[in-house]
């Protein structure tokens, strides 16, 4: 068997379209993420941490907009890690490291980092590791670096419309899922478990994530993130972008 899983390209396309199900407006909040990149860059390659990046999507599109950039994916799911590390190479640096550990620096190869941008996984964590790890990743970032957290956040105010939003959202995931427009998360992982290649990392997942209940499903409002990151020592910390009840808060070291 090969070294390398051999059609990332293909797992790459379909972890996009399962996770563009969740949020239609996953690019649209990437590019806010990057353009915040290249604002504190000024036209350099960024050195960017993708954390808990999973298959790496953000430090594949980092490389294709910034030509020379410096990525790390850190993650501990085998299975998006192999994604990852077939379709990156030698473009790029895969860490296995588990966020809930505050190890998890110890097992990088550089620091200064540029940005440190994540998506959709912080709420995989309880609250008071969040709110400590916003800390930790404040000390990888060089002075004048940014960190962006893109998630489940809704707007405090909006109470009543965001549970009407987020039930609108529910229905147009559901109706994509039944036209065949994408595939569902479960689906997903039951596609990828028929690999050759990725079944055995299956395996392992499983004993990482028991049953697949890996997730606390913690969504505070945008709020709770911004005094997170200003008691966590972020000199500047405000929201980036906002689609519905997403957003993606930003912090500058
Ligand atoms: C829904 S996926 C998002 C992946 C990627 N950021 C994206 O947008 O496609 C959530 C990711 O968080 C990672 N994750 C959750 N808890 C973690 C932990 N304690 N340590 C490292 N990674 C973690 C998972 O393994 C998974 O890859």
């Amino acid at each position: 068997m090969s070294a390398y899983l051999t059609n990332a390209d293909i797992y790459q396309e379909s972890w996009d379209r399962q996770q563009l199900a969740f949020m239609p407006d996953r690019e649209e909040r990437f590019g806010a993420m990057l353009n915040a990149v290249a604002a504190v860059t000024d036209g350099a390659p960024p050195r960017l941490l993708d954390l808990a990046g999973g298959t790496g999507s953000i430090a594949l599109r980092t490389l294709a907009r910034f030509p020379g950039a410096r990525v790390t994916v850190l993650d501990q799911d085998p299975v998006l890690l192999a994604i990852a590390t077939a379709s990156l190479r030698e473009r790029g640096t895969i860490v296995d490291a588990d966020l809930s550990d505050p190890a998890w620096r110890s097992k990088l190869s550089e620091d200064g980092f540029d940005a440190v941008l994540t998506a959709t996984a912080l709420h995989w964590l309880p609250a008071e590791r969040v709110a400590t790890l916003y800390g930790e990743i404040r000390e990888v970032l060089r002075p004048g670096g940014i960190f962006a957290n893109a998630d489940h956040m809704p707007e405090e105010s909006l109470p009543g419309l965001s549970e009407r939003l987020r039930s609108y959202a529910r229905g147009r995931r559901d109706a994509r899922y039944a036209a065949g427009a994408a595939t569902s998360w479960t689906d997903w992982w039951k596609l990828v478990a028929a690999d050759d290649f990725l079944a055995e990392k299956v395996v392992e997942r499983n004993r990482i994530y028991p049953l697949d209940h890996h997730s606390t499903e913690w969504t505070p409002p945008a709020i709770w993130h911004l005094d997170a990151l200003r008691v966590a020592g972020f000199t500047e910390a405000g929201v980036l972008w906002r689609g519905g009840t997403d957003a993606a808060v930003v912090g500058v070291r």
